[in-house]
């Protein structure tokens, strides 16, 4: 196991001395940088160590036997002569904490060649290192983040290790070494197209990891209550909230992925699962048909979807007990679009599932925080008692989440990361829009690449652009200051094209669209038609909206956005008085 913590050692009195090989890569704080050194033992032995060798040192547990494996980040000199070393720790794959191995399916063996990378870094005196180590004969294709508690699988092969130190060394990240040649990532020039194109792939919104860094708490607690309440074929509703990009939606997706698992190995009784989606609905009734729809592919048949017929069929269903009907988890994600009207459909869904009968398990998600204690008392109390709310992301969370993303890639350099996370930790804590903005520079790298087969790699100052351009453009600047009803006539038609997966709407339907989204919202006053059709006059003015030719009549035009959907949510995250009406 890794050393915990990072204590300073005195170095040991050995027999031995000390050189320099190369050039110095510089004085940090009167400290001097070196890549290479050479132990020389007054035994005639000499060992010539270099920046990223795999090293054995011994544990500090005199009790073990065994030395330590570690990889180099780099030496120096302090000022007192004394000469010092950073280094990242390998540890035995039968060390890992017991559940990390059984999610990995990693045999209890004490097979010793079976290692794996850690981000446990530690600072030795260099007249520890035994010998160097050649990995050839181990097993080494996993990372355990000691921070995160958490397994990643690199690539077969990998050789990302150096690069990978870069993330983790603490040292490496001195500002000054930012720059320094010796610390450019070299990748082969027929790789860079590659990489980057890969970096953007695995940047993508759909592309989920196994493993959620920084939602372990939550991920519990959710888990628990549903693997329970499948278990005993009921449990009270799980309320989740938290603002945009939190992972609520991903967590949730990943736990009922597990449970699918335990299930599959029969070792959780039958359960089926459907999710509905209020952003995805015209009308929140209709989650009575896409529910009844939905679990027709589960075995229960019926002809008909309308949203009054289905309740019925629902309320049928659940009433009558049945020992072989499976238990159904219900997910309501953007679960605060449902509440137009009189909120009958919770009410309804709420109590059917507090009937012995049911076996059905609510999973609730929204961003605002007190929706519970919006809702009618007889609904709040339903809602009371398992309430998660995630926290915003903070800096390391982003950091190790995008490292975690980028790991067996050598494009990034590593303050270029660094200053997305501190960023955006500072704004938001938004890993969406952290995604988005890396993905963003990746991209802007790639063209330059493309371009001029130079400055393959994506620099802090690609991130800076990409920041500067997704927040800045005249157009976000336009969006970020538009008024409550210019807002809500947005959101409207972006409610529209998602619902239907189009690229534009006809005015009339984004007037009636706006009815129900202000009755949700709790607007005092609905804006009138008329009063629509000069915000959209206005937002065509301000080139937010276009009007396309295709069926459009001059009482009821056909809409698009000039926009990306992305832009759209990411300036109304940030909008004082959208941010207020719909997030939180
Ligand atoms: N811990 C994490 N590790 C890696 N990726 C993450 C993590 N959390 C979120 N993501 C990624 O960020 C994106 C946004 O997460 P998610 O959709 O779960 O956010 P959300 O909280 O549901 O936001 P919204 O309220 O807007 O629906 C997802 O595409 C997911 O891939
Ligand atoms: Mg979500």
């Amino acid at each position: 196991m890794p050393p915990k913590s990072k204590k300073r050692r005195i170095a040991k009195q050995m027999h031995v001395e000390i050189t320099w090989k190369g050039d110095s890569l510089g004085t940090i704080n009167g400290e001097t940088y070196f890549t290479s050194a050479c132990i020389d033992r007054y035994n005639g032995e000499s060992l010539r160590l270099k920046q990223h060798d795999v090293i054995a040192v011994n544990d500090r547990d005199a009790a073990k036997k065994q030395p330590n494996l570690a990889l180099i980040n780099l030496f120096w000199e302090k000022q007192d002569g004394s000469k010092w070393m950073e280094i990242r720790y390998f540890m035995n794959a039968h060390e890992l904490p017991p559940s990390l191995k059984k999610k990995a399916k990693i045999r209890a063996t004490k097979d010793d060649k079976f290692i794996v990378e850690t981000t446990t870094i530690d600072e030795l005196p260099i007249a520890e290192a035994l010998y160097v180590e050649s990995l050839e004969e181990f097993t080494c294709n996993m990372l355990y983040s000691t921070l995160t508690s958490s397994l990643t699988q690199l690539e077969q092969n990998d050789d990302g290790r150096a690069s990978r130190s870069f993330v983790y060394s603490h040292r490496l990240k001195l500002k000054s070494f930012q720059n320094s040649e010796s610390n450019k990532m070299a990748i082969a020039p027929e790789d860079i197209e590659q990489q980057l194109q890969t970096a953007c792939d695995q940047l993508q919104l759909s592309s989920i990891p196994e493993k959620l860094i920084g939602r372990e708490d939550e991920r519990r607690q959710i888990y628990r209550t549903v693997h329970d309440a499948i278990q005993d074929g009921r449990g009270d509703p799980v309320y989740i909230s938290g603002l945009p990009g939190m992972g609520k939606t991903a967590t949730v997706k990943e736990i009922i992925g597990s449970l699918e698992r335990l299930r599959d190995k029969q070792q959780l009784p039958d359960f089926a699962w459907i999710e509905v989606n209020g952003l995805h609905m015209p009308k929140p009734d209709m989650a009575y048909s896409i529910i009844w729809k939905a679990l027709e592919k589960h075995q229960f048949s019926s002809k008909t979807f309308n949203p009054k017929k289905a309740r019925e069929c629902l309320h049928a269903l659940f009433s009558k007990s049945s020992a072989s009907r499976p238990v159904l988890v219900l997910l309501l994600d953007e679960m605060d679009f449902m509440l137009a009207g009189k909120n009958t459909v919770l009410y309804n869904l709420l109590e059917w599932q507090s009937m012995a009968t049911s076996k059905l398990v609510l999973i609730g998600i929204a961003n605002i925080m007190d929706l519970p204690e919006r809702l009618p008392p007889k609904l709040r109390s339903r809602f009371g008692v398992h309430r998660i709310a995630f926290r915003s992301y903070t800096h390391v969370q982003i950091e190790a989440i995008l490292t975690q993303r980028l790991s067996s890639l050598r494009v990034f350099e590593p303050h270029a990361i660094d200053l997305v996370a501190k960023s955006l930790a500072h704004q938001s804590g938004d890993i969406r829009k952290a995604l988005m903005v890396c993905k963003a520079a990746a991209e802007n790298a790639l063209r330059r690449y493309l371009e001029t087969k130079t400055n393959g790699i994506v620099t802090a100052k690609d991130v800076e652009i990409a920041q500067t351009s997704m927040s800045q453009s005249p157009l976000t600047l336009r969006l970020k200051h538009c008024s409550s009803i210019e807002c809500i006539f947005l959101l409207a038609l972006y409610r529209e094209l998602k619902m239907h997966g189009v690229s534009s709407a006809f005015f009339d339907a984004i007037a009636t669209r706006v009815e129900t989204l202000g009755k949700t919202a709790g607007l005092t006053r609905i804006p009138t038609y008329k009063e629509l059709e000069h915000v959209r006059e206005e937002l065509c003015r301000s080139d937010i909206l276009r009007v396309l030719k295709q069926g459009t009549t001059p009482s009821n035009p056909n809409l698009s956005l000039t926009f990306s959907h992305e832009e759209l949510q990411d300036a109304f995250g940030n909008h004082p008085i959208g941010r207020t009406m719909l997030w939180t």
